[in-house]
């Protein structure tokens, strides 16, 4: 059984009808829909709307397609004629293809860029995917030897399952300025982020300099002091080493701890004020001489006042208080408990362990099991009381530091 020959006839006239399903034996009610459908999109043509209207039609399962109405906008993109030619020329010239879903709580468009291998396959489950829905929307690269045009497509998707064949009643409409937009921006989007990566990592090795520099002129600072009192031999560096291990098990931050090890070593900078008489004096010295050593403090605190860093806040503040007492006998404020800065009552503990268990001009090395002894019976009124405990609970480590600077003070000293 045939179509009706008059309204074939007629639509070749009228529509310059190509398609297929008006000429051959199909459902009746699947050709009125489309006859109607070829009169509305044709009419919405004429309007003259930048929309260019199209009817496609596949058989269910099959991979080809072939149009049963295309506007005139397409013929002119494509650079072709209307009817099956059109179809080849729209696979032909389809060079890429964007997939997307509307998100379910906005507008955004998540996009797929596929190459021309994948299209063929994406085609497939695009259509499978359209017949399921009932509708389908994608955006065409069109390269038709002249230009690159972008073409966005909706399209409502019609299953006539007695005829065996589909219907995609679509829209196209050409979104080149938008994707060239969009690609822009992507693009200055990526250049943007690329300079804030190199920025940040400008910044990075900034700050690192900056440390470096910072911990150069410090270690030169404590150098060109203990060049005049060289009796404290590796003094600074196991001092810093036993805060380190204190630090840690107080729990305080990698940076803080990092910070007061590097301080620690500027304890005694103000040394450098104190004339040679007093500070090489090689007897026991006078109540007014011993006033003159307390100043030490002071004046390494005034030395160090006025910096910028963290580092240099720190130093100045365990300069002025490392001889500070937890029951307030200490010096020079004659402050107490947690009124002394942490760093101050970490120093001083480990200070004076490293001053027992070391040689000076004026006496000899005690062992280690008294300097402990010592420094818990100060517990709480000379040194903080947890700070005490903390320094018990490390006691393995500390001896492998002490072992380890007492035996290379031993080679300096010999080769010296
Ligand atoms: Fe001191
Ligand atoms: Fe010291």
């Amino acid at each position: 059984m045939s179509g009706k020959p008059d309204l074939l006839s007629l639509f070749e006239k009228k529509f310059a009808y190509r398609g297929r399903i008006l000429r051959y034996s199909h459902n009746r009610s699947l050709k009125k829909r489309l006859a109607k459908a070829i009169i509305h999109m044709d009419a919405l043509e004429k309007i003259g709307t930048p929309i260019i209207p199209y009817i496609a039609s596949w058989k269910i399962g099959r991979t080809d397609i072939w149009y049963e109405f295309t506007g005139k906008g397409l013929e002119e993109i494509l650079n072709c004629r209307a009817g099956d030619m059109l179809a080849d020329a729209f696979r032909k010239n389809l060079s890429q293809q964007y997939l997307y879903r509307k998100q379910l709580d906005s507008a955004l468009v998540s996009k797929n860029v596929l190459d021309k291998n994948q299209l063929a396959h994406a085609r497939q489950y695009l259509r499978r995917l359209s017949e399921k829905s009932g509708k389908s929307e994608a955006i065409y690269q069109i390269d038709n030897g002249r230009d690159t045009v972008w073409l966005k497509d909706i399209a409502l998707i019609e299953t006539y399952p007695e005829s065996e064949v589909v219907l995609s009643l679509g829209t196209l409409i050409d979104v080149t300025n938008e994707i060239q937009l969009e690609e822009t921006l992507a693009e200055t989007k990526d250049e943007l982020e690329k300079h804030k990566k190199s920025l940040e990592n400008m910044l990075v090795k900034r700050t690192a300099e900056l440390h470096d520099a910072q911990l150069e002129v410090v270690t030169r600072l404590v150098q060109a002091a203990e060049i005049r009192d060289d009796q404290t031999g590796c003094h600074n560096k196991r001092l810093s080493k036993y805060c380190s291990i204190i630090g840690k098990a107080y729990g305080l931050s990698k940076g803080a701890n990092w910070l007061m090890c590097n301080a620690v070593p500027m304890h005694d900078i103000g040394k450098v004020g104190i004339p040679d008489s007093i500070l090489l004096k090689k007897g026991p010295l006078t109540a007014d001489e011993y006033d003159v050593i307390k100043t030490h403090c002071r004046l390494g605190h005034e030395l160090l006042d006025g910096g910028q860093s963290q580092l240099l806040d720190i130093a100045k503040a365990i300069a002025l208080t490392h001889h500070e007492h937890w029951d307030g006998s200490g010096y020079p404020s004659g402050i107490s408990g947690g009124d002394i800065p942490l760093a101050g009552r970490i120093t001083a503990v480990c200070d004076v362990f490293d001053a027992l268990t070391t040689e000076r001009p004026y006496k000899g090395a005690w062992a280690i099991e008294d300097a402990v002894a010592e420094i818990c019976r100060l517990r709480g009124t000379k040194f903080d009381p947890k700070i005490v405990d903390i320094f018990k609970q490390s006691l393995s480590m500390i001896e492998q530091v002490h072992k380890r600077y007492v035996e290379k003070d031993r080679v300096k000293n010999k080769a010296g």
